[in-house]
């Protein structure tokens, strides 16, 4: 029996490499890629050693190695010490981007970043739905195609209203998008090809993890400190990889609240120039523009984009939002958008401008900042002592948990007494370890009553501490 025989009697897994053109390697993850999807490899499943399936397939150590820790990175593999390399429990989506369904009927949600809820919200839609069933210009738009870019007369209504806060821009740099993440999909569809890599903080909005992981992108963590990512670090790991876009969150990142300061977006604006990246700045979680630094398409208009959405300061129901770019992506951007959906419905658009327009937004906007300044002083009462993060208009606060909590357990001990809150766990990008921390959405309990009763149930769960049973597990 030759060395080759031997070893493939004793592989439990041997891949058809001659199925796949291209690099050994990728050709090796392909075929493990189709296993796992026929079924013929379950999650759990244990791969062969490396030494033994190079000596099966006659390829060198080195082509398995770099095989296996591609699929570690597609998300098929995980490497664990001491039980080897398994195939891993596969997910669609990034855990933790299902909020809607993820809150028990009687529970108090406070994992949903959403707008908080007002009577006047809903009198004035039902009123602004009637008054613009009545005006010719929007019921003629509404049965007509669209322009790519979005309807031209809110694309002029949006940019006017923009620039009043602080983030000028004109008509024709926008594109009218059905809510920040589709923004957020549109530019990684258009600017990334499969395989390349887009980096971000090293926590981030889950959205953006499940749009690049959807994509077949690389998906690279940067680490950060109190400010978001670090530019050390992102000059080393440019030094190491080819990025191709940096997602921002330099006003309130979702989910830690760090804000960067003037200094860090001028530091990565420059990494940026040397390396040729592109800025996607997602401005979603909005904040005042009292509280704002510049955007990074005004520190670096040739290769910054920016998003802007109503949902979390009107309504996430409405789906509208926008992607401003530089003149040089605009018909990219625009041709992509129209290969996913034509053009964005008119009429959510027109809720949305009329709003922004009367100054209705403006209203519900500034009660929203007082009535969050009211959510985050009863947290800061109810937890007083535990280490909170927030932004003044942050609709979360990120909690580093006590030792010996996790922060998987504090999350289903809150859900065992009625409170849902998400971990860290679906805001990490990659395999790095999660820290013991959890977000709490102050704004959907309906009332500070409820929410109080929800914070302080967390109070309760945090004095008692982790119950034995998930110390020893
Ligand atoms: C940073 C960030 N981007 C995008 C979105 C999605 O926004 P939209 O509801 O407008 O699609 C969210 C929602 O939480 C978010 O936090």
């Amino acid at each position: 029996m030759t060395v080759q025989q031997r070893a493939q009697s004793r592989c439990h897994w041997l891949p058809e490499l001659e199925r796949h053109s291209g690099p050994l390697y990728k050709a090796l993850v392909d075929q493990l890629a189709l296993d796992i999807a026929d079924g013929n490899l379950k999650p759990g499943d244990r791969l062969p050693p490396q030494r033994l399936l190079a000596d099966a397939l006659q390829v060198t150590v080195g082509t398995i190695t770099r095989a296996y820790r591609e699929a570690e990175r597609r998300g098929l593999l995980e490497a664990k010490i001491g039980s080897g390399t398994r195939v891993r429990a596969q997910q669609t989506e990034a855990p933790g981007f299902r909020h809607l369904s993820a809150a028990g009927q009687d529970s108090i949600d406070l994992s949903l970043s959403t707008p908080i809820e007002t009577p006047l919200r809903q009198q004035q839609l039902s009123a602004l739905m009637e008054r613009l069933a009545g005006r010719p210009d929007v019921v003629e738009a509404a049965l007509h195609y669209q322009p790519e870019q979005g309807n031209s007369a809110q694309r002029s209504s949006l940019a006017r209203w923009l620039s009043a806060q602080g983030l000028p821009m004109a008509a024709d740099e926008l594109i009218l998008t059905e809510g920040g993440q589709h923004a957020d999909f549109l530019a990684l569809q258009v600017l990334v090809r499969p395989g390349e890599a887009v980096a971000s903080d090293a926590l981030t909005y889950p959205g953006m993890i499940a749009a690049a992981r959807q994509l077949g992108l690389k998906h690279l963590p940067v680490p950060m400190d109190g400010e978001g990512m670090r530019p050390d670090a992102l000059e080393r790991l440019c030094q190491q990889q080819r990025i191709r876009l940096l997602y921002l969150m330099p006003e309130h990142n979702n989910p830690t609240g760090a804000q960067m300061s003037q200094a860090r977006r001028e530091a990565i604006v420059e990494i940026a120039r040397r390396y040729d990246l592109l800025l996607l700045e997602d401005g979603v979680q909005y904040v005042a523009p009292e509280h704002r630094g510049q955007a990074f398409y005004q520190l670096a208009p040739e290769r910054a984009l920016y998003i802007f959405s109503v949902s979390k300061i009107l309504a996430g129901g409405l789906r509208f939002g926008a992607l401003r770019a530089p003149a040089s992506l605009i018909t990219q951007l625009s041709a992509g958008l129209r290969a996913q959906c034509w053009a964005s419905s008119s009429l959510p658009g027109a809720i949305a401008c009329e709003w922004l327009a009367s100054g209705m937004a403006e209203t519900l906007i500034d009660w929203q900042w007082q009535e969050l300044a009211a959510r985050q002083q009863l947290m800061r009462e109810c937890l007083q002592g535990y280490e909170l993060h927030y932004h003044p208009c942050g609709l979360h606060a990120w909690m580093a948990l006590p030792a010996p909590w996790r922060a998987g357990d504090f999350v289903q001990r809150a859900a065992e007494r009625g409170v849902t809150l998400i971990g860290a766990e679906p805001f990490c990008v990659g395999s790095q370890p999660a820290p013991q921390a959890v977000r709490i959405c102050l704004t959907p309990p309906p009332t500070r009553d409820q929410l109080r009763v929800a914070l302080e149930r967390l109070r309760e769960l945090l004095h008692e501490g982790p119950p034995l049973k998930a110390l020893l597990v």
